[in-house]
């Protein structure tokens, strides 16, 4: 076992191994200790594991590789639903989607569910100065179109003044034309107000964070990127890092044979973007032509390495203003996305690729040593030199987790009291949690010590869910509002298997019902990885160990 690393590492580890918690759990909450932990929460939008850190070949993400090498890196995180507000509002609040009743963007958990405590506004209660940048919450009615203030933040959230013109003509076409295209590399300096949504994020971060190191208070800093959610609208010169005919196709681009027409969800919204309109696509089911296939994915490739970028230089400034030993990071994604999988463009449904989110917690001292004077542990790497290869791998755990998680797991690594389980059901509780903390993972330097080793992986679960309007695709099979919601798909995954069975659903009384059973979907994870041949019907009636319900 390598050393205890001095000093803090030995206090951070007396703090989670509980005398100090102990002794805290009846305490006014409101001062945190002197040596309090900050927070840097990464929130990337629509962001699959499709980076270097998680065995990604053709994708340059060198910044988030380095911030993996000297992180816990979680193999096997989900999501709980795939699709953006409910995803969110369901890993800040610490609750699966049927606690916080959000399937869709239009209610806000306060008022509609209960006044359930955030994860900032905990941070908040316990002496935490909370900033919120871009996209954290999604906006709109299912954050109080105020990303949930006052409550969850010290300060007005801040968001880039170059959103507004995401979806609108910005992009340049063949025809020398701007459209409201899917595919937009742009030239920076082109652009409305010449700079991109994430850049400015990057900057208003970068200036929280100086202006934070002269603050007595610890801090938790959220920030939000947009891409690589559509559309791709990125700087133009990421593309040089994905030479066309270097891109292959998904490795199963078609609808598979036995997939429930329930499953599919129908990738209405890229379908509104000029340049995929004008390709006169097929509804539901597609294909989009082989090239514009191609395209997409490039796009998508280049927005990731456009982000990585952007997470570089808010890294390195951790760095440079010496914050990198006392400021915990943790990194993560609504949801994945389906770059062709399954004949799929979105997210969207419950299959692994738009589930499954990259997740991985830096925590000075414990996932790495302690930097010593002036040690740089981020500094900025150029995606466009081929340094990503180099790249010691971090610390990684294959369990199975999922991103409700978070609360217990981002207060635990705080030395903050982890909220306690929630009780059934919980809407009556400001301050419970659904997830499991996975503070235990960090307690161990030496692998063979971590008690989960010794644990039955196949005990563990990750669920997530999704809601549909009616057993065959249509308009709004993607995004159905809570009135419409007539099936609700509830899904398991784990380490060996995904089973999902589609069920009768009730939005006014918010009730499954499991005799109604619509379809369902089984795949095993050695001997179909990529989920194409669903095998439910053949085992019926034979006996799947975990129970559907959390
Ligand atoms: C909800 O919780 C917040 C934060 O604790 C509190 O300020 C507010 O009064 C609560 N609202 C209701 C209706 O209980
Ligand atoms: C939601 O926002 C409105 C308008 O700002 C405000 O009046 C209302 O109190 C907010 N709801 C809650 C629960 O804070
Ligand atoms: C494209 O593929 C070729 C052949 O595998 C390789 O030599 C080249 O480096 C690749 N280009 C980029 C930019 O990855
Ligand atoms: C499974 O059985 C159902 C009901 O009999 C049928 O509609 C469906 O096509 C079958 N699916 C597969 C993959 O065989
Ligand atoms: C679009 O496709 C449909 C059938 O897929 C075809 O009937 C129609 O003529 C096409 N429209 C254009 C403008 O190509
Ligand atoms: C972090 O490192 C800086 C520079 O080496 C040092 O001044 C500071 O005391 C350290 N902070 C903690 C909490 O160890
Ligand atoms: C549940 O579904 C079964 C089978 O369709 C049906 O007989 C039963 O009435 C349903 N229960 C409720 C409460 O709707």
């Amino acid at each position: 076992m390598p050393p205890l690393p001095p000093g803090r590492g030995v206090l951070w580890l007396g703090l989670v191994l509980g005398s100090v918690w102990v002794a805290r759990e009846n305490a006014a909450l409101a001062n945190p200790p002197a040596d309090a932990l900050n927070i840097l929460l990464i929130i990337v939008d629509d962001l699959r594991p499709s980076l270097g850190c998680y065995g990604d070949k053709l994708v340059r993400s060198p910044n988030i590789d380095q911030l993996a090498s000297r992180s816990l890196l979680f193999q096997n995180a989900f999501a709980q639903q795939a699709v953006c507000a409910p995803s969110r509002v369901s890993f800040l609040t610490g609750r699966r989607p049927d606690t916080t009743r959000l399937y869709d963007f239009n209610s806000y958990w306060r008022v509609h569910t209960g006044n359930f405590s955030t994860i900032p506004q905990y941070f908040k209660e316990n002496g935490y100065v909370t900033m919120s940048v871009g996209k954290v919450f999604h906006p709109g009615i299912s954050s109080n179109h105020s990303d949930d203030s006052p409550y969850s933040w010290s300060f007005p959230p801040y968001h880039p003044s170059s959103e507004k013109y995401e979806n609108t003509k910005t992009c340049r076409g063949p025809d020398g034309e701007l459209h409201a295209n899917l595919l937009c590399p742009v030239d920076v300096v082109d652009v409305p107000e010449g700079t991109l949504p994430d850049k400015q994020s990057t900057e208003q971060a970068i200036q929280l964070l100086e202006r934070m190191k002269m603050s007595s208070s610890p801090f938790f800093l959220a920030v939000g990127y947009h891409k690589p959610h559509i559309p791709f609208r990125y700087p133009k010169e990421f593309q040089k890092l994905y030479p066309l005919e270097n891109i292959t196709l998904a490795a199963d681009p078609q609808v598979p044979d036995g997939l429930p027409p329930v499953a599919y969800n129908p990738w209405m919204d890229i379908r509104q973007r000029e340049d995929v309109q004008a390709l006169n696509i097929s509804v539901p089911y597609g294909p989009i032509p082989v090239d514009f296939q191609r395209k997409i994915r490039q796009s998508y490739f280049a927005s990731v390495s456009y982000l990585d970028t952007q997470v570089g230089h808010l890294l390195s400034t951790l760095d440079d203003l010496q914050l990198t030993n006392s400021t915990i990071i943790a990194f993560t994604s609504d949801h994945g996305w389906a770059l062709g999988e399954h004949g799929e463009w979105a997210k969207y449904s419950n299959f692994d690729v738009t589930t499954r989110v990259p997740l991985m917690f830096y925590v000075p001292g414990r996932t790495t040593l302690f930097p010593e004077a002036g040690e740089k542990l981020f500094p900025y790497l150029d995606p466009f030199d081929s340094v990503s290869e180099l790249m010691e791998p971090g610390r990684q755990s294959m369990h199975l987790v999922e991103l409700v998680s978070l609360f217990p797991t981002l207060a635990g690594l705080a030395g903050l009291q982890v909220p306690p389980r929630c009780p059934i059901p919980s809407f009556q509780v400001m301050l419970c949690r659904e997830g499991r903390s996975l503070l235990k993972h960090f307690l161990f330097h030496d692998l063979e010590e971590d008690p989960y080793l010794h644990s039955n992986p196949r005990e563990l679960i990750a669920y997530s869910q999704y809601p549909r309007p009616a057993d065959s695709p249509q308009w709004n099979s993607d995004k159905p509002t809570l009135k419409d919601i007539k099936i609700m798909g509830y899904s398991i995954r784990t380490i060996d298997y995904r089973y999902t069975v589609w069920v009768g659903f009730n939005p006014n009384e918010f009730l499954a019902n499991f005799s109604d059973i619509h379809a369902g979907e089984l795949y095993f994870v050695d001997s179909d990885p990529l989920q194409d041949h669903n095998v439910y019907n053949d085992s019926r009636g034979r006996e799947l160990s975990p129970s559907l319900m959390p």
